[in-house]
């Protein structure tokens, strides 16, 4: 058995430690809204928070988690800066097909919280591991700007 603290709740799940966090997060916890893309670490659709730190949850086993605290798409609203990145999300209609977005906004919130006033490079950086088919890059970046004004 391995604990797992997942916004803000505790969980045991019996798994092998070599699963993925993902789909322990996915399948065994059932909270859905962090995505399967590459399971490569490569397009950062799986991208879920460690003690605030944006991490590709397809390449993390839940045995290198230990007792840090996993916050996924389906709590981010409850964080400040979380919360004014959806909000601007909503604003300026940033979402296409969607399927990158928690992801997306995984990140971004990330970002905001350790750079409340990220310049277009810092946004550019921070953002760069994940790939958006629809490429709503701009839109993001624009977004990003709001939340922080
Ligand atoms: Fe994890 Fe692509 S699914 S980075």
């Amino acid at each position: 058995m391995t604990t797992l603290t997942i916004n803000g709740q505790t969980h045991e799940v019996d798994a092998p430690a070599d699963m993925p966090l993902l789909w322990a997060i996915r399948d065994l916890v059932g909270f859905t809204g962090t995505k399967y893309g590459c399971g490569r670490g490569l397009c950062g659709a799986c991208t879920v928070h460690l003690d605030g730190q944006a991490t590709r949850s397809c390449i993390t086993p839940i045995a290198a988690v230990g007792d840090r605290e996993i916050t996924t798409i389906e709590a981010i609203g409850d964080d400040p800066a979380g919360a004014s990145v959806q909000q601007a999300w909503r604003e300026l209609d940033v979402v296409q097909c969607g399927y990158c977005q928690s992801g997306q906004i995984m990140s971004a919130t990330a970002l905001l919280q350790g750079n409340p006033a990220p310049d277009d490079s810092a946004i550019d950086g921070a953002m760069s591991g994940n790939i958006c088919r629809c490429a709503t890059y701009a839109r993001i970046r624009a977004a990003i700007h709001e939340a922080a004004a």
